[in-house]
C-alpha cells in the first residue's frame, strides 16, 4: 500500500494589503497548526499557499493607489510572504497567481474542461461603463443589497449579510469607476452550469460518496459548512460565468478571445496545484502523487469562500478528471475585533506586520491567543484585555512557571543533570500514566480540526505539570528524602519534554527554546523518548514575559484610527 499523502491548502490572500489577524484566524493558523502535527508525526505533508494576484480587487486596488496591478501584487506578495514567515505560517511553498507556471496550469486546466463540454458558452448583457469603455467586473459594481439593505454591497457579495449576489440583483447600481449607472451591453462568456451538477455534489456533501464510494465521513465536516453548502444546492444552483472581459488575468487560451480573462475564482483554486507543481519541482517531487489517490486534500479557509472550495472547485477538480476531491473543507467562522466586525478601511484590524513590529519575538502569545479563540463553529471576539491575561496568567503563569521551576531545580540541586528515577509510587505513576495519554488526546483533536480544544488539552499538561510539582513539594524534600526528589524532578522533566513536543504545532517558538533549554532533540509525537538520568539540560530562560498595561493601551490606541 502507498502511504498517504496530505495536501493542505490554506486560502491564497489577495496580494491587495496587508494580513490583518482575521485573516490569520480563519485560514493560516489553524492549518499551520494541523501542518506542524502531521510533520511530527511524520507524516508525508505539503503545504500550500500563495497570492492571489487577480481579479478585480487587486485592479481596483492598483487605481486607488495609481499603480500598475504588477506593482501592487508584487508589493503585497513580499509583505505577505515575510509576515507569514516571521510568524512562523511554515509553508512549503508560497507561490503566487501571476507567475507563467500557473497561467500555463490554469489556461491548460481550463483548456481541458473546455474540450470535456464542461462550459456553455453565452452571449449576454453586462454592465458597460460608458466613461471608461469598459465592461464591470462584480466587485466594481456597488448598490442596494436586495436581501438586507445594505446600500454599499458589492456586485457578487453584500459583505453586511454575507449574501452571494449577482450584479444584476443590487438595487441602484453603480460603477465604482465613474459613480454613474452602468449600461448594459452584450458580450460573450464561458459558464459552469452548476445546476447540472447538483445530485452528485448533494450525495457527495451529505453522505460522503462520490462514484459509488465512500469519500469522507460527512460527521467529521463542520456543521456550517454542511449547512451552507446545503442551502446553496437546495436553493438551486446556477450557471456562473466563468471569464471576465478584463485586461488582468489569466488570459482565455482560445484564440480570438482578446480582453478575456478566466474568472479569479476558476484560476485561484488551480493556484494550489500551480503552487505544487513549483513545490514538486523545486523539492524532487511528483506533484500528482499529491493530488490523486493516496492524496489527502483539505481547505483551510474563512467561511466566506465555502461554495468556491466545496462546490465550484470540487466540480472542476471532477469534470476534469484525475484529482481527488477535497477530504474536509475546514472553514471557520469570522472573527471580530473588540465587539466589532474587523474593516480595514476604518482600520479595525490588527496587522500582522505591525503586531511582529510592537510585540518582537512574541509571535507565540498572538498564536496562543488567536487559537484559545479561534472561530470554529461561530463568530468569536479578539480583545486586547484577553489577549494580555491570556499572556501574562496563562503563558506566564502556568507555562512559563512550570518550565522555570522544572529548569531552575534541575540546576540548583543537580548541576544542570537530570537525576535518576527510582521507585515510583501510585500518585506518580498516575502522573507518568495521564502524561503518557496526551499525545493521543490532543492528535485526535486536531484530526478533527478542534484546534481550540487540543490547546485546552495542553494547557492541562502543564497543569498536570504544576499540580504534580505542587502536590509533592520536592524542594522541600531535597535534605530529608533525596531519592524522593530525585524521582519527582525526572517526571517533571519528562513532563516539559513532552511540552516541548506537543507544543510545537501551536506554540512553535516556545517548543524551539524549550527544545534549546531541556538540551534534546526533537521527538516523534507518538513515540517521545525519555530523557535519560544524568542527561544535562541547559539554563533556564524566560519562556514567556509578562505583557503591562502600557503596551495594551498604545494598541486600543491605534484602533479605528
Ligand atoms: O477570499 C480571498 O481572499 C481569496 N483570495 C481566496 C482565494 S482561495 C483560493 F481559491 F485560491
Ligand atoms: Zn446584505
Amino acid at each position: 500500500m502507498t502511504k498517504k499523502r496530505y495536501t493542505v491548502t490554506s486560502a491564497l490572500p489577495y496580494a491587495n494589503g496587508p494580513l490583518h489577524i482575521g485573516h490569520i484566524a480563519g485560514a493560516y493558523l489553524p492549518a499551520d497548526i494541523y501542518v506542524r502535527y502531521r510533520r511530527s508525526k511524520q507524516q508525508d505533508v505539503v503545504f500550500i499557499c500563495g497570492s492571489d494576484e487577480h481579479g478585480a480587487a487587486i485592479t481596483l486596488r492598483a487605481k486607488k493607489e495609481g499603480m500598475e496591478p504588477q506593482e501592487i501584487v508584487d508589493k503585497y506578495h513580499n509583505l505577505n510572504k515575510k509576515s507569514f514567515a516571521d510568524f512562523g505560517i511554515d509553508f512549503d511553498v508560497y507561490h503566487r497567481t501571476s507567475d507563467p507556471l500557473h497561467h500555463k496550469t490554469s489556461q491548460d486546466f481550463f483548456s481541458e474542461l473546455n474540450s470535456k463540454g464542461a462550459f456553455t458558452q453565452k452571449t449576454s448583457e453586462q454592465f458597460y461603463d460608458e466613461e471608461h469603455s469598459q465592461f464591470l467586473a462584480d466587485r466594481y459594481i456597488m448598490g442596494t443589497c436586495p436581501k438586507c439593505g445594505y446600500d454599499s454591497a458589492y456586485g457578487d457579495q453584500c459583505e453586511k449579510c454575507g449574501s452571494a449576489l449577482s450584479p444584476s440583483e443590487l438595487l441602484n447600481p453603480k460603477s465604482t469607476l465613474s459613480g454613474n449607472e452602468p449600461i448594459k451591453k452584450e458580450t460573450k462568456h464561458w459558464y459552469l452550469p452548476m445546476q447540472d451538477h447538483a445530485d452528485w455534489l448533494k450525495n457527495w456533501i451529505e453522505n460522503g460518496e462520490l462514484d459509488g464510494e465512500k469519500q469522507h465521513d460527512p460527521s467529521q465536516w463542520r456543521s456550517q459548512v454542511i449547512g451552507q453548502c446545503k442551502s446553496w444546492i437546495d436553493g438551486g444552483l446556477r450557471e456562473r460565468a466563468m471569464t471576465r472581459d478584463l485586461d488582468w488575468g489569466v488570459k482565455v487560451p482560445i484564440e480570438g478571445e482578446d480582453g478575456k480573462v478566466l474568472y479569479v475564482w476558476l484560476d485561484a483554486p488551480i493556484g494550489y496545484i500551480s503552487a505544487t507543481k513549483q513545490w514538486a519541482k523545486d523539492n524532487g517531487k511528483e506533484w500528482i502523487d499529491y493530488w490523486q489517490n493516496d492524496a489527502e486534500l483539505i481547505h483551510f479557509i474563512g467561511k466566506d469562500n465555502i461554495v468556491f472550495h466545496a462546490i465550484i472547485f470540487p466540480i472542476l477538480l471532477k469534470v476534469h478528471g484525475g484529482f481527488v476531491l477535497p477530504k474536509n473543507v475546514p472553514a471557520n467562522e469570522f472573527l471580530n475585533l473588540e465587539g466589532q466586525k474587523l474593516s480595514t478601511s476604518r482600520n479595525w484590524a490588527i496587522w500582522l506586520h505591525e503586531y511582529l513590529k510592537d510585540f518582537e519575538g512574541q509571535q507565540d502569545v498572538l498564536r496562543y491567543a488567536l487559537c484559545s479563540t479561534a472561530p470554529e463553529s461561530k463568530d468569536t471576539d479578539f480583545t486586547w484585555s484577553d489577549f494580555q491575561t491570556r499572556n501574562n496568567s496563562e503563558l506566564v503563569g502556568i507555562f512559563g512557571n512550570f518550565i522555570n521551576r522544572v529548569v531552575v531545580l534541575t540546576n540548583k540541586y543537580w548541576e544542570g543533570k537530570v537525576p535518576e528515577r527510582h521507585e515510583l509510587d501510585s500518585y506518580d505513576q498516575s502522573v507518568l500514566d495521564e502524561m503518557d495519554a496526551f499525545p493521543e488526546k490532543i492528535g485526535g483533536l486536531i484530526e478533527q480540526y478542534k484546534l481550540r480544544e487540543a490547546l485546552t488539552e495542553l494547557m492541562n499538561l502543564v497543569r498536570l505539570g504544576n499540580k504534580y510539582l505542587a502536590d509533592t513539594e520536592p524542594w522541600k524534600l531535597k535534605k530529608t528524602d533525596e531519592k524522593r526528589t530525585e524521582t519527582i524532578l525526572n517526571i517533571a522533566l519528562q513532563i516539559a519534554n513532552h511540552l516541548m513536543v506537543l507544543s510545537e504545532p501551536f506554540l512553535p517558538f516556545t517548543s524551539h527554546k524549550l527544545q534549546e533549554m531541556l538540551n534534546v532533540q526533537k521527538s516523534c509525537w507518538d513515540k517521545i523518548k525519555s530523557i535519560d538520568a544524568a542527561h544535562h539540560v541547559g539554563k533556564a530562560s524566560l519562556l514567556f514575559s509578562k505583557i503591562e498595561d502600557e503596551l495594551i493601551e498604545q494598541q486600543m490606541a491605534k484602533l479605528g484610527k
